[in-house]
């Protein structure tokens, strides 16, 4: 059977991972520049300082932050200063205790994850801090997630748990990485900790800055001339509708599967198409679980409603979430929160609510699913509610 399966076109498949953080982030070097200015004085003069990073899905902002982190840390090490850091995904820890925790465990794998407050957990970070005279920046991913569901309390707290000092020597700094605006989810007190101006914008790539990356990574990934040039074109062009480098990088990846599969030596415009293909509904598959259970059934009711249409209203589709709500036992939200939910919706993607459209008359607004035909959409979330009351 090996014999058969002939010569692969990567050389390295683990450099398209999603956790692997290149050397160099093409098209993200003035980011990378403000945040070397806004956190040099943590280096250089033992200040804590704060930033948020914000822009689409699949902006660099992680990977960005990742790298800006590594590098940072061996920044200070040249200057024998100890400079740690640690990224929390708060969309998997997104409790006060299990951000803590997490950051608790950087320094004692080990520490029991029960039986300990909030406050015992800062005191022994602290005491780890001192012990080790090292400033640790805190980078917490997917901010929005903890702050909606836990408030801005802990920002709080860690903002001021870096402004006591030892030694003239502030702990602890942050960073804030968010799709959405966290500025304006902070309370007043948190907020003044962190000033507007340290706000870092990610923009969507361009189809020629998608190309540059797409080019990078094949670099890293292929053999040398495993890629036609129309291909890296076609994944650049395919991509840029979202300025997406995730998206790109995943359709490079199961391209090169694809070509790999055929045994052809070389990855075609047609690998990049079927990829893409299989694509959309792995992206759209990632959307879906990460939604909470009133957005699945707002959605659901949206799925319902648009069969065989481009366009709901956002009557229709309440009515509709309101039904599917009584068939799965919950409380429907009200009408403010529920269009609290469209607007998740349409910053995940996974809809889009605009002001009228084609055939509706007056200014209403009207919901359109994106990339997934309404009944698998369907199907989809029903599978996932009744999986998860199975569970329960
Ligand atoms: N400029 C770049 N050069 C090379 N690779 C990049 C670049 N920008 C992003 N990538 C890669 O694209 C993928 C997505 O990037 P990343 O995870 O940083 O996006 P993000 O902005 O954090 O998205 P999300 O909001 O969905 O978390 C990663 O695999 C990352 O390595
Ligand atoms: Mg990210």
């Amino acid at each position: 059977m090996w014999e058969t399966i002939g010569k692969s076109v990567f050389k390295d498949q683990r450099t398209l991972s999603f956790d692997y953080v290149p050397q160099k982030l093409v098209h993200r070097e003035s980011q990378m520049k403000r945040l070397i200015m806004l956190y040099r004085p943590v280096v250089e003069s033992n200040f804590a300082q704060n930033a948020v990073l914000t822009g689409s899905v699949g902006t660099g902002k992680t990977a960005t932050a990742k790298r800006f982190c590594m590098d940072l840390k061996d920044f200070a090490e040249k200057q024998q200063k100890a400079v740690d850091w640690v990224l929390v995904n708060c969309r998997q820890r997104n409790s006060e205790s299990s951000v803590v925790l997490h950051v608790v465990n950087h320094f004692q794998p080990n520490f029991p994850d029960r039986g300990f407050s909030i406050t015992e957990m800062l005191r022994i970070l602290r005491k780890d801090l001192e012990k080790r005279k090292v400033h640790l920046l805190i980078v917490l991913d997917e901010a929005d997630v903890l702050l909606r569901k836990a408030g801005s309390d802990i920002i709080y707290k860690l903002t001021r748990f870096g402004e006591e000092k030892v030694e003239s020597k502030e702990l602890v700094s942050l960073m804030l990485i968010s799709q959405k605006n966290v500025y304006d989810m902070l309370d007043t007190a948190s907020a003044s900790t962190f000033k507007r101006t340290n706000i870092i914008e990610f923009g969507k790539y361009s189809t020629d800055e998608l190309r540059d990356i797409v080019k990078l990574r094949a670099e890293l990934a292929l053999h040398d001339g495993c890629i036609d040039l129309d291909s890296v074109d076609l994944i650049a062009e395919v991509s840029s509708e979202w300025g997406d480098a995730r998206f790109a990088i995943e359709i490079l990846e199961k391209a090169g599967m694809l070509a790999d599969e055929e045994i052809a030596g070389r990855i075609s415009v047609e690998h990049v198409r079927a990829a893409k293909a299989e694509a959309y509904s792995s992206v759209t598959e990632s959307k879906l679980a990460g939604l909470d259970k009133h957005q699945k059934l707002a959605l659901l009711g949206i799925a319902r409603t648009s069969k065989g249409k481009a366009y709901v209203t956002t009557g229709e589709a309440e009515g509709a979430y309101k039904v599917a709500c009584e068939e799965y036992d919950e409380k429907p939200r009200a009408h403010t929160a529920y269009w609290g939910l469209l607007k998740d919706l349409d910053t995940l993607g996974v809809i889009s609510a605009k002001k009228s459209g084609p055939g509706i008359s007056g200014k209403t607004t009207v919901i359109t699913l994106l990339d997934i035909p309404a009944r698998v959409l369907d199907e989809r979330i029903r599978a996932m509610l009744q999986g998860k009351q199975r569970a329960r």
